[in-house]
């Protein structure tokens, strides 16, 4: 089962008693660029900048994570590829480099989606809210990613997502896609919905004292923690096959914990150790996973017969 995930922030001017008030989740582009603290397009000057700012070293190694996990899928050049939720174009950029046909795509089209496209005369840019459905003019890509996107969809969410991304895919296509978080085990749930947000409260009290500004913590509702069970059992019931699976980044989680955070920040080289406990726990942050579009697809049944192979997606 999905377990919600809250984010803690600590936030300026709010009253002490409305720091217990959940705050909504974020909604559009803009509010994720937010949310991830901006993406600085000054640091998107040239390919380089952008992979020392974002990719090498970004999140814990997430990001080579997930790049080396589309390396190893070996999909042939020339291919064309949809990378939804793109984001800060930080895995996007390094396909680019590769020479990969990639189209960029998220809800809207920042500053920083500008200046990649600069960078990559080559890439495009479409405007596709997963959710909502449709397709963007062009090639039918044969390859779909989906990175660090399906935290913020629940159950009926990722089903709509998975139908919808099965109706971008011919036959045999491939989407891959990665967790996105933790899957909802007692610590990660712990650590991210709880520890995170109490500990807020004296690292609050002395960031006020430091900048003679208040703040207190605040939990903003982040979004879903999913279990790899679910994650195939839904794609499968869109059309999908699983054909490869790899966990990662079993330590992201106890970087949360401030103080371990401000170690890590001093002894990188003790990240080996938490990744040793989280692996032991089986907490990976960051579980890819490969997907094979499998079945044809019947958009409308009624006019062959046929039954679609897809379940009704609609909300
Ligand atoms: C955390 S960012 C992911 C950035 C990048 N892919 C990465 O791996 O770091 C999540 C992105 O999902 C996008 N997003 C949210 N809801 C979406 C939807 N329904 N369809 C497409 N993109 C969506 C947001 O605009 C945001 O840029």
């Amino acid at each position: 089962m999905a377990r919600r995930w809250l984010k803690t922030h600590l936030r300026e001017g709010l009253r002490l008693r409305d720091s217990l008030a959940i705050s909504p989740r974020d909604q559009s582009y803009e509010d994720h660029e937010k949310g991830m603290e901006g993406y600085d397009v000054a640091r998107a000057s040239s390919p380089e900048t952008i992979l020392r700012s974002y990719f090498y070293g970004a999140q814990y190694g997430r990001l080579e994570r997930c790049y080396g996990f589309i390396c190893e899928c070996a999909f042939p050049a020339g291919q064309p590829i949809l990378s939804l939720a793109c984001g800060n174009c930080a895995i996007e950029t390094k396909l680019l480099m590769d020479g990969r046909d990639l189209v960029l795509s998220d809800l809207s089209r920042g500053g920083f989606v500008d200046a990649v496209l600069r960078l990559f005369p080559s890439a495009r840019f479409g405007s596709l809210d997963i959710l909502a459905g449709g397709r963007l003019p062009g090639k039918r890509p044969q390859i779909v990613l989906a990175m660090n996107l399906i935290y913020l969809f629940d159950a009926a969410q990722l089903s709509r997502m998975f139908g919808n991304i099965r109706g971008l895919l011919p036959e045999g296509g491939h989407l891959v896609l990665d967790s996105a978080g933790s899957p909802p085990h007692w610590l990660p749930v712990f650590i991210k919905n709880h520890w995170t947000f109490w500990e807020g409260y004296p690292r609050a009290v002395l960031k006020s004292l430091k900048t003679r500004r208040r703040y207190w913590p605040q939990r903003q509702d982040f979004g879903w923690m999913h279990e790899s069970e679910e994650i195939v059992s839904s794609a499968e019931a869109q059309g999908f096959r699983l054909v490869k699976r790899r966990d990662y980044c079993h330590g992201i989680d106890f970087a949360r914990i401030y103080p371990i955070y401000k170690l890590l920040s001093v002894f990188p080289a003790l990240m080996p150790a938490f990744a040793l406990c989280g692996r032991i726990l089986g907490i990976p942050h960051t579980r890819m996973f490969l997907f094979e579009a499998v079945g044809d697809i019947n958009p409308d049944p009624a006019s062959t017969g046929r039954r679609s192979r897809r379940r009704d997606t609609s909300p």
